[in-house]
Formats: C-alpha cells, structure tokens, sequence
C-alpha cells in the first residue's frame, strides 16, 4: 500500500506546500503552516460501488425550474443581501471579524423565520445553550420556536439536526468549531473546517434545508480562515463594520443565486441589530456644514444610492517628507489624484500633509468618488467651505478629465430626496434627468472643477 503522504497547508489561504515553512507563498502570512493530512480518511470506507448517473439536456428542463425556492426572513436589509431570502438547499458563509455580530444577526434572523412558522435549527460550538438563550432574551427573540443545540462535532451534529421533522434552515456557529472523526487533523485545520463544512453541503442539498454558516476571520492564521471555503459554498456575505461605530455592513462578495454588489445595513444598539432603510441619513448624521474640506459624494453600493460626506485637511508639514493619510478610501487613488492636481491644475501639495476620512468609518471603493475627494482636497487648501446643498460625483482620468459614471439619475434623485438642491458632475453624464428642480453643474475638466470652487 502506497505510504499515506501528508500536506503543509497554509491555514490562512489554503494553499498546499511540499514541506514545511515559516512563511507561506501564497499570501506572505507567517507562522500559518500545519502538517495535515489533505485525504482526511476520505476514501478509507469499504468498497463503493460506483453509481451511474443520467445527463439531462437544457431544454428538457425549461419549464420545471422558474426561480430558486427563497425563505425571505422579513428583515428587509437581510433579504436585501442575499437577494430576497435564503435559498431552499444552499449553503451560505456569513464571514466577519469576531464579535462584530454574526451571532446576534444569525439569532435575529432565526427568531424571524421562527415567527413565520418555519423550523430553524441554531447549532452552537462556541456557547452552551443557556448562552445563546440569555443573548436571545435579550434580543427579545426568546419566545419563538428556534431549536438549540451545542456541538461541535460534524456526524453528532448531523444526527442532530436529521432528529424529528426537517428543517428549513440550519445555522451553524461558527465553522472553526466543527470537527469530524474522518478527518485526523486537529480542530480549525483547514482539512477540519472543510470536511465539516462538506458534509454540511451535503445535507443541505440531500434535504433541502438551507445551511448556513458562520465564519471567523482570523488575523493570525493559527485556525482556518473563512477563505478556505468560500469556493465550496453558493453565496459568501462578509459581516463588516468598525468598533468604534454602532453600524454594520452586510456585504455579499459571491451569490450563485442572486447580484453580488449589494449591501445590508444595520446598527448596533443594546438591543441587537437594528435595520437602517435609508444609511444616507446614517452617515450624514454629523455635519458641520460651515467647515473647509468637506465634500458630500453621491455615491452607489449596488442598486442603492448612498451619500456619505468626505473630509479632508490640508495643512502645511514641517517634516522632510509630508504625511499622506487615508481612512475609507484607496490610499494609491489618494496618491494619484495629487499627482493629476500637481500636473494639470498647478495646485502643489509637496509642503503639506493630506488627510483624507469618510465619515461614520465608512469605506468607500468607487472611482467615482474621485470628484468629491477633490473638491474636498481644494476646499481645505483654500479654506473655503463648499456649499451646503451640493453634492459631488465623477471620476478623474490621468490626463486631467473627469469622466461620467453610472447612476447618474439614481445619485441626483437621492440627493433631491435629502435636502441637496445642487450637484457637481461631469459633463455629459447620461441620463441627467430632465425637468428637474435641482441645479446641476457640470464641469469638463479637472482644472474646471479647481477653478469653481477656489472661486
Ligand atoms: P456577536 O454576535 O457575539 O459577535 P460574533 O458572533 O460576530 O463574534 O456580537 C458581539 C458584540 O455585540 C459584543 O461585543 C456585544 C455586542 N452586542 C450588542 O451591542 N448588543 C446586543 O444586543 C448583543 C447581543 C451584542
Ligand atoms: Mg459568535
């Protein structure tokens, strides 16, 4: 019998090394190899007669499937993200940094569907039972019908969940406490994590039910990041937020079923997850409209408008090399756009440090805010305030033009919606709407847009 070779896989990015380093290739991290090994007693039971299976042609199935079976759970920025609801016998990764609240959504989502008189399973690996009904007390779901259950081991938790009618969904939290006795790695090995969440798949598409799971994104690699499954899964959402601010962001990364650029947001309060229908208002919240270097930018996550303010501060150094620092936004792009200001429109920041922050601890990941970062940067060199009502989109090109972009009449009538009679955009931006009350400016070019507002 040939000898039972053993893998050194990276438990950050999974990927698989001949022998043993300190740093792994594939994603620099140190420290994350483990010897595991990757056949996990898979293939070891006794002979299986191999099944034959029939292909079916396309249009023999036209007809018999008209959309994937959804459980919508009634919480509209959840809906939202996975597009309209759980899909019946998928398996979905909900990723995030630990203790932003997965648990507290996946409850909530839970007791949602429980009052809707579906059955909903919530196995935990990480609290005892009595935990997760403290924390569901007070998040006020401790009336409903949702099942508990602590395990963490795979087969223990599919006899579990097979026990009794079937459920609609399985929640099981969190990935990295899943261990099988087929796999002889220890516990958060990346050959742990996916055997377990392989056999969980499986049950979801044998049964039906949707399975979802938790994820913890792990910094320092000694267990399996969420990364190491997202292929095998049909819909990855990534549970983002800053600690130091009360909202959260639902973002989906991957749906087999649905669009991927969609957003759910949420805030935190003492009562658990509160749905924000309109994060505009959120991330406006705070404005000192009377400051230099604010600019308000019209932006778009998916098919939602939401406008969010930027700020910026110029000032003179007194180091060698002057500061560039950046929150929310892409700091190379920052780089950039002072280059093309250096270039086209003479404004030299060589002597000054730049500081850049999107409010609320946003992020923003658009080209299009290029405009408002702009206006941002020249209103604080200039010391002038920007007017109150306006709002700014548009994308900046190297030479120095700026560049339509989508949505423009998404943007405008978002910003109509809160109050913003004016807005900077460039010209010829398709689909400006017409007959509108609001007074649009567009500029051409870069040095344009310097010269309105440095006046
Ligand atoms: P949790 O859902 O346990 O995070 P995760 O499962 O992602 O690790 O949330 C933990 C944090 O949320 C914790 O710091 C406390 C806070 N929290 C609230 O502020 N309000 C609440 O009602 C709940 C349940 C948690
Ligand atoms: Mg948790």
């Amino acid at each position: 019998m040939a000898k039972a070779k053993t893998q050194f896989i990276c438990q950050n990015c999974g990927t698989v090394h001949s022998r043993w380093a300190g740093k792994c290739d594939g994603c620099g991290e140190w420290n994350t190899i483990v010897e595991e090994d990757p056949m996990g007693g898979i293939g070891s039971g006794p002979g299986k007669v191999p099944k034959k299976g029939r292909p079916v042609t396309l249009t023999s199935l036209s007809g018999e499937i008209e959309e994937a079976p959804r459980i919508p759970t009634g919480m509209g920025e959840l809906d939202r993200a996975t597009g309209g609801g759980f899909v019946r016998g998928s398996a979905v990764l909900i990723g995030g940094d630990p203790g932003i609240g997965k648990s507290t959504l996946l409850m909530q989502a839970a007791a949602a569907l429980a009052r809707r008189g579906h059955r909903v399973i919530y196995v935990s690996g990480e609290e005892a039972v009595a935990q997760v009904r403290l924390r569901a007390q007070r998040l006020g779901a401790a009336d409903t019908d949702v099942l508990l259950a602590a395990e963490t081991n795979v087969e223990d938790i599919l006899a579990t969940i097979s026990e009794g009618k079937r459920p609609d969904l399985v929640i099981i939290d969190s990935i990295q406490t899943l261990w099988s006795d087929t796999a002889d790695s220890a516990p958060g090995t990346v050959t742990q994590v996916r055997t377990g969440v392989q056999a969980m798949i499986r049950y979801a598409k044998q049964t039906g039910a949707t399975m979802v799971l938790v994820g913890h994104v792990t910094k320092e690699g000694q267990i399996a990041g969420p990364r190491v499954v997202e292929h095998m899964v049909d819909a990855v959402l990534y549970f983002e937020g800053d600690r130091g601010h009360h909202y959260r962001i639902l973002r989906t990364v991957k749906n087999r079923f649905g669009p991927t650029d969609e957003i759910g947001v949420f805030e935190m309060s003492d009562k658990g997850l509160r749905e924000v229908a309109n994060p505009s208002e959120l991330f406006l919240g705070e404005r000192n409209e009377k400051a230099p270097g604010a600019a308000v930018f019209a932006g778009m996550e998916g098919t939602r408008p939401v406008l969010v303010e930027v700020q910026a501060l110029v000032a003179a150094t007194s180091l060698g090399t002057p500061r560039r620092a950046v929150v929310g936004w892409d700091s190379s792009r920052l780089a950039m756009i002072l280059a093309v200001l250096e270039a086209h429109c003479g404004v030299r920041l060589g002597q000054h440090d730049v500081y850049l922050n999107v409010a609320g601890g946003y992020r923003i990941s658009e080209p299009a805010a290029d405009m408002a970062i702009v206006s941002a940067l020249v209103s604080s060199l200039a010391g002038l305030a920007l007017p109150a009502d306006c709002v700014y989109f548009g994308e900046v090109s190297l030479s120095g033009a700026v560049r339509p972009v989508s949505h423009t009449a998404q943007r405008l009538k978002e910003a109509e919606k809160l109050g913003f009679s004016a807005a900077v955009l460039p010209a010829a931006s398709p689909d400006l709407p017409k007959g509108s009350k609001g007074k649009w400016r567009e500029v051409d070019s870069l040095p344009d847009l310097v010269a309105r507002i440095a006046g």
